[in-house]
């Protein structure tokens, strides 16, 4: 039977769940503790005394991310994990490079995001929910900023012979990413192949193949 003193704990982490998530903070900041043992949705702050100027700080985004994978692309990240200070804040950064005619594949997070062009030239959009799934898309030049509203599929593709970068920020500290092509075909344990059918108007040899892929 589940104690007053258990209750209560379960009460105060619903409490602190809400409170440390991706909101207006009520305090200056509340600096990631990564060593406490406590679950809560975002992290535990750090005593302010035990605070340092590195809790606020990263470097690395001047370097390339290696493009030479399938995709030709790779995604940088600075989030929480990278930044303590992040916590609580709703904000984090990434730069992404693309390898000539390397994609950012169709993905979705926790988060919208705002993107501007350092270097080349870009594809990029968004498709909006049912009904209507209009695809929302522009080529970005350098300098030009485009803005993927959270929770919907989006993409960007190189069209330039030349490497691309990109920097984009993201309104929470963790915006995770979910890769289309992943959560469909390549899950664990693997999706029904007669559903994946139907969805996809399409027969079971085409899934398992693309299954094996993933
Ligand atoms: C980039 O990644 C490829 C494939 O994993 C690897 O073979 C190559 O050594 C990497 N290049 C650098 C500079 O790390």
């Amino acid at each position: 039977m589940a104690s007053f003193f258990q209750l209560l704990a379960g009460l105060l982490a619903i409490t602190f769940s809400v409170a440390l998530a991706d909101r207006h903070p009520i305090n200056d900041f509340c600096v990631a503790d990564n060593k406490s043992p406590v679950r809560v949705d975002g992290m535990v702050c750090k005593d302010p005394k035990l605070v340092q100027d590195d809790d606020f700080f990263h470097s690395g985004l001047h370097i390339p991310g290696n493009t030479s994978n399938q995709l030709g692309s790779k995604v940088t990240l600075v989030n929480i994990l990278h930044i303590p200070g992040l916590n609580t804040l709703g904000i984090s950064i990434v730069r992404i490079d693309y390898a000539p005619y390397g994609v950012n594949s169709l993905h979705t997070h926790r988060a919208s995001e705002i993107l501007t062009v350092l270097k080349g030239t870009l594809e990029v959009g968004f498709v909006s929910s049912n009904p209507e799934n209009r695809l929302f898309s522009k080529v970005l030049k350098k300098g030009d900023v485009f803005v993927f509203p959270t929770g919907t599929i989006h993409f960007q593709r190189n069209l330039g012979r030349r490497p691309a970068v990109a920097l984009a920020a993201l309104n929470s500290q963790n915006p995770g990413v979910t890769t289309i092509g992943n959560a469909l075909f390549g899950s664990k344990p693997k999706f029904n192949s007669d559903m994946m059918a139907r969805a996809f108007q399409t027969d079971t040899k085409v899934i398992s193949n693309l299954q094996s892929k993933f």
